[in-house]
């Protein structure tokens, strides 16, 4: 029996990059990976997977990339509030290219979420399951990998704020992310499921300052900021971006953990702590760039 073809799309992002480079290390044989800009992928293609044009902005594009595909990836795009629309064209073609199962990055707990990247997710996950495709939803909590935006400028100063209560999250490594989609991906049932892709467990915000703490060697303090600290220390859209996502937190919807991660691919997920640990040296480099700690 001939292995069914196994599609990633926006394989130029850092998540679909590594799925495809796992799926390669898997032995799969039939991979395309689809990208609005094919040339990024020379090195996936000189490692045998094929490259081809796709772009959820240009539907004629999507036909073509998606033919011959028998299961896909739709990997969310990053342009907020313009997803909808483009997931709308992923899986309208996906349909019409006879794709057999679409596998879904979505958002842990997105339903009543004040972030404000849950309601697209919420809307795809309906148009999935209204498409009549087999499909496996993955609800990915917060990346550690976010940390190592924020964690350098916290540990200089000594102090985290936040506005995120005693809130937790169940911070997942992106990597764990791209295992968990490339088993999805390459798993044989057509069932639709649902998962929820996490780490091994809920780190609140004191956690977070007693393990920058360890790191930097010095103490480090959590403090409480007001909304107008972030909105003032970032562009609008940005701010908005942050101050919804620490809502979320402080009401507890990220305060997730599940063992999803090891049932898709038969390993534990890397605790928030360890992965900090293995990029230490990153953290103690001086900020680069404005950021509110
Ligand atoms: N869980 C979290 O903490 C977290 C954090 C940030 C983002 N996310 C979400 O997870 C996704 C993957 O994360 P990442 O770290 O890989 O993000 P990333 O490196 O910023 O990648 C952005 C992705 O969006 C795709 N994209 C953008 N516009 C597109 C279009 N018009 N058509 C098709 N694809 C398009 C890109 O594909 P190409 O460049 O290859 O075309 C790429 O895969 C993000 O896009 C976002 O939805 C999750």
């Amino acid at each position: 029996m001939t292995k069914p073809a196994l599609l990633v799309t926006g394989a130029s992002g850092q998540l679909g990059r590594r799925v495809v480079e796992l799926l390669l290390e898997k032995g799969a044989t039939s991979i395309i990976a689809a990208t609005r800009d094919p040339e990024k992928l020379s090195p996936l293609a000189r490692k045998g997977a094929i490259a081809r044009k796709a772009d959820f902005d240009d539907p004629a594009s999507l036909e073509k990339a998606f033919h011959g595909a028998d299961r896909l990836l739709l990997i969310s795009t990053d342009a907020i509030g313009r997803r909808v629309g483009q997931h709308k064209n992923a899986i309208d073609a996906a349909k019409k290219a006879g794709v057999k199962h679409i596998v879904y990055t979505s958002l842990i707990n997105p339903e009543n979420s004040p972030a404000v990247f849950a309601p697209e997710h919420i809307v795809t996950e309906k148009m999935l399951k209204d498409s009549g495709i087999g499909h496996t939803i993955l609800r990915n909590n917060i990346y550690t990998d976010m940390l190592l935006m924020k964690l350098p400028h916290v540990i200089s100063s000594g102090t985290l704020g936040a506005l995120a209560g005693n809130g937790g999250v169940g911070y997942v490594t992106r990597e764990d992310c791209a295992r968990a989609a490339a088993a999805a991906l390459s798993a044989s049932g057509n069932e639709s499921l649902t998962y929820e892709i996490t780490g091994p467990a809920v780190v609140t915000y004191t956690d977070l300052a007693a393990i920058a703490s360890a790191i930097g060697g010095k103490p480090v303090a959590y403090v409480a900021v007001a909304p107008e600290i972030l909105r003032k220390a970032f562009s609008p859209a940005y701010a908005e971006l942050l101050v919804s996502l620490e809502y979320t937190i402080a009401q507890g919807k990220l305060a997730v953990s599940t063992n999803d991660v090891k049932k898709l691919t038969g390993r534990d997920p890397q605790a928030a702590a360890d992965f900090l640990a293995q990029h230490r040296a990153a953290l103690l480099e001086a900020p680069q760039k404005k950021a509110v700690s």
